[in-house]
């Protein structure tokens, strides 16, 4: 499907996540018995699509999958949530991306993920869809595709004078200077803030991330919530509502697209945050990662349990 006026186009991953529940993770060597498993639509980008279009966002992915039954199940899932497909390329003799995923009895995962199509997706795909870029009003990206399609977009988007927020996930993607020079908005959580600047406090990571070009800094820090770094302004703090988690798979994608639909609403970055934290919070109640997330009225109902300070 397609639509004329999208805000928000993501350029990123999707993968077919396959997650095993264990009581702890395994040692090297160690083989464990899972707990249960769930089969489930994952992949940074495909996730925060799903978040932001949740949240009332009118959302369009650049995205590469295989002609593989995968493939068909995102593009029936992208549809299915009026997000726009029109520039997803489906790709012969390659598979869609998998993700293979350890949730443990502490809802804490690790993850491996096969690329796939994921790993195709070029800057000739980026030029063709021109156009869609040129008209939204913000540009999202992961680094779970390749770095010289999304610098091609983020290029587009600021000669279009379109807003471009990078979530530099995974932390072990190492991260071309071009891309941090041509970001408005950078999302981190601590270790791959940490992996960026070299600093641990996160103050320290902030200041230094900034200095890198971005306007603006956004870390995220667990159950302690985020803080929000802008040139020239104290950092804003924000708190989580308590919440009682079992799988936090993908919270940090429910936090980044709900954060980008909310933001692009009034651009008040301090409502942004804390209904971004609600998103994360409430998809760590449930499985999954895009499974687990709940739509703006949900967010919005979750108890106000948090606090704002300078
Ligand atoms: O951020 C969570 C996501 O990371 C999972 O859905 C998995 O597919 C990997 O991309």
């Amino acid at each position: 499907m397609s639509n004329s006026a999208v805000q928000i186009v993501v350029v990123g991953s999707y993968n077919r996540d396959l997650a095993l529940r264990v009581d702890q993770f395994p040692a090297p060597g160690e083989t464990r018995l899972s707990l249960g498993r769930i089969e489930s639509p994952g992949g940074k980008g495909s996730n925060q699509a799903i978040q932001a279009a949740r949240c009332g966002a009118t959302t369009a992915m650049i995205a590469a999958v295989g002609q593989d039954p995968a493939g068909v199940e995102a593009l029936s899932l992208w549809s299915g949530l009026q997000i726009d497909t029109s520039a997803v390329v489906r790709l012969s003799d390659v598979a869609t991306g998998m993700a293979m995923i350890l949730v443990d009895h502490q809802a804490e995962n690790m993850i491996v993920v096969d690329s796939g199509a994921n790993a195709h997706l070029s800057e000739h795909h980026i030029l063709a869809a021109k156009p869609l870029i040129a008209q939204a009003r913000l540009i999202l990206a992961q680094l779970e595709t390749p770095m010289a399609a999304t610098k091609a977009a983020f290029d587009q988007a600021r000669r279009a004078g379109v807003t471009t927020l990078l979530n530099a996930a995974p932390a072990n993607a190492a991260l071309d200077q071009q891309l941090l020079a041509l970001t408005d908005i950078l999302c981190v959580n601590q270790t791959e803030g940490t992996a960026l600047s070299g600093q641990t406090s996160p103050e320290a990571i902030g200041a230094s991330l900034l200095e890198m070009g971005p306007a603006a800094v956004i870390l995220t820090l667990g159950v302690d919530g985020a803080m929000l770094f802008q040139r020239d302004q104290p950092p804003l703090c924000a708190h989580p509502p308590t919440v009682k988690a079992v799988d936090t798979t993908g919270a940090g994608d429910a936090f980044i697209g709900a954060f980008a639909a909310q933001w692009l609403l009034n651009q008040d970055p301090s409502a942004a945050l804390h209904f971004a934290l609600a998103a994360g919070a409430l998809a760590c109640t449930r499985q999954g990662a895009a499974a687990s997330f709940g739509d703006r009225q949900e967010i919005e109902r979750l108890p106000a349990s948090w606090s704002a300070r300078p």
